[in-house]
C-alpha cells in the first residue's frame, strides 16, 4: 500500500465534455518529491485540485494511507496547497497569514505562536513576522506562502507552479530551498511545473503528462535517457530531440534506417523489436548531445551522415551547431565550445548508439 494513491482518476468539467484527466493511476510513497510535468492544459492543476478537494472527481478514487479521502472536506484531508499566486492576504501581517490555518483549527494561542515561529524559521522569514505583504519582495511573499503551508504539518504538500512569478535567478534559489525544506520536514510533495529543467533538478520521480494522460513515470535520468514515447523525448531536454522519418531496411541479418539524408546501421540489440517494421516508415530520435561531429570526416559505428554546419550558437561552456540531415534541420550540442566556420563539411556519428525509434502511429518507443 502506497502513501497516496490515485486510482482510475477521471475528470470532466461538463457532462458530455472531454476527459480532462483520463484514467490516471499513480502510487506515491511517503517522503517522495514528485513532479507533475507537462504542457499547458494537460490537466496538472486539475489533478492536484482534485487531491486537495477544491475540485470534485468525475470517477475513480484518491486514497491517503489506504483510506479514501473523497468524502472529506478540503481542510480535513491533511494536504496543503501552495499556489502560483501565493494567495496570501495583503491586510494581514506575515504572522497572521501563517497563523490563519491554525486559528481555523482552534489551536491555543501559545502553540500557534510557537508553530508560526518554527514555520517562519524554516523559510528564513522570522525577522519579517510583523510586516505586511505589500512591504515584501516576491521571493519573501513566496516564503510566507510556504510557511503557511508547512505550519499545519500536512501529510502532503501540493505546489502548483509556486516559482513561476519569480525572476529566473530567484527561481533557482527558491527551488533549492523548497527541496531542502522538503528534506528537513520529511514531507511528501507533489510539485507542478511545465518547466522541464525545474522538474529534472527537483524530482525523485517525474510524472510526464500529456492530454490528461500519464506518458511516463520515472526518475529524471530514466525519462531523459529512456523516454517511453516520442512526446517524452521531445518534451524533456533542451534543445529537444531531433526526429527523422526513416524507412527500416533489412539485408542479411542487419537492419538499416534510411532516409534521403541518412543511412544508419541499427544496433543489433534492436533487431527483434524492429523486425515487424521492416520496409515501413518509422520515427528515429537522436538527442542533440548524443551526436558527435567529426571535422576529419571520420565514420564510427554510429555513423549518421555527412553534412555542412550552417550555424554555430555559442552557449559559453558548449555550443549548439545547426546542420541539415536530409530535409531535417538538426541541432547538435558539443561537449565543449567549438568555433566552426559556417559551411564546414563534417561527418555526424551517434555516440554510444544512443538512438531511439518510435512507432509513427502510437508514438510508443520501439524496443
Ligand atoms: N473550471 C473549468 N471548466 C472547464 N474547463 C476547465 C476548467 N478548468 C480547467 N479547464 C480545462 O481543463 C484543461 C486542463 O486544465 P488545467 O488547468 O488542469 O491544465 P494545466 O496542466 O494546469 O495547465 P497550465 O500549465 O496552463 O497551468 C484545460 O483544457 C482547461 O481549459
Ligand atoms: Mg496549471
Amino acid at each position: 500500500m502506497s502513501y497516496l494513491e490515485l486510482k482510475d482518476l477521471k475528470k470532466r468539467y461538463t457532462h458530455n465534455g472531454p476527459l480532462i484527466v483520463d484514467n490516471m493511476n499513480l502510487s506515491i510513497e511517503k517522503g517522495e518529491f514528485i513532479v507533475f510535468l507537462g504542457p499547458s492544459g494537460c490537466g496538472k492543476t486539475t489533478t492536484i485540485r482534485m487531491i486537495s478537494g477544491l475540485e470534485e472527481v468525475s470517477g475513480g478514487d484518491i486514497l491517503i494511507d489506504g483510506e479514501s479521502i473523497l468524502q472529506k472536506k478540503p481542510k480535513d484531508r491533511g494536504v496543503s496547497m501552495i499556489f502560483q499566486s501565493y494567495a496570501i492576504w495583503p491586510h494581514m501581517t506575515v504572522f497572521d497569514n501563517i497563523a490563519y490555518p491554525l486559528k481555523l483549527q482552534k489551536i491555543k494561542k501559545d502553540e500557534i505562536r510557537q508553530r508560526v515561529q518554527k514555520a517562519a524559521e524554516a523559510t528564513g522569514i522570522e525577522a519579517l513576522l510583523d510586516r505586511y505583504p505589500g512591504q515584501m519582495s516576491g521571493g519573501q511573499r513566496q516564503r510566507v506562502a510556504v510557511s503557511r503551508a508547512i505550519v499545519i504539518k500536512p501529510k502532503i504538500f501540493l505546489m502548483d507552479e509556486p516559482l513561476s512569478n519569480l525572476d529566473a535567478k530567484l527561481r533557482v534559489t527558491m527551488r533549492t530551498e523548497l527541496k531542502s525544506i522538503h528534506n528537513k520536514e520529511n514531507s511528501t510533495t507533489i510539485f507542478v511545473t511545465h518547466d522541464q529543467a525545474e522538474a529534472m533538478s527537483l524530482a525523485d520521480r517525474i510524472i510526464v503528462m500529456y492530454q490528461g494522460k500519464i506518458e511516463q513515470i520515472g526518475t529524471p535520468m530514466e525519462v531523459y535517457r529512456n523516454s517511453a514515447t516520442k512526446f517524452v523525448a521531445s518534451f524533456i531536454g533542451t534543445p529537444p530531440t531531433n526526429f527523422f522519418n526513416v524507412i527500416i531496411e533489412k539485408a542479411d541479418d542487419a537492419y538499416t534506417a534510411i532516409s534521403s539524408g541518412l543511412n544508419f546501421a541499427i544496433p543489433r540489440s534492436l533487431n527483434d523489436a524492429l523486425k515487424p517494421y521492416t520496409g515501413k516508415e518509422i520515427v528515429m530520435g537522436v538527442r542533440p548531445e548524443f551526436i558527435d561531429v567529426s571535422l576529419k570526416m571520420q565514420k564510427t559505428e554510429g555513423y549518421l551522415c555527412d553534412t555542412e554546419i550552417e550555424f554555430v550558437e555559442p552557449q559559453g561552456s558548449f555550443s549548439i551547431l545547426i546542420a541539415h540531415v536530409g530535409e531535417t534541420e538538426t541541432k547538435i550540442v558539443t561537449s565543449e565550445h567549438m568555433e566552426i566556420p559556417v559551411n564546414t563539411k563534417v561527418s555526424l556519428n551517434v555516440k554510444d548508439e544512443l538512438v531511439m525509434f518510435f512507432d509513427p502511429d502510437t508514438g510508443q518507443r520501439i524496443r
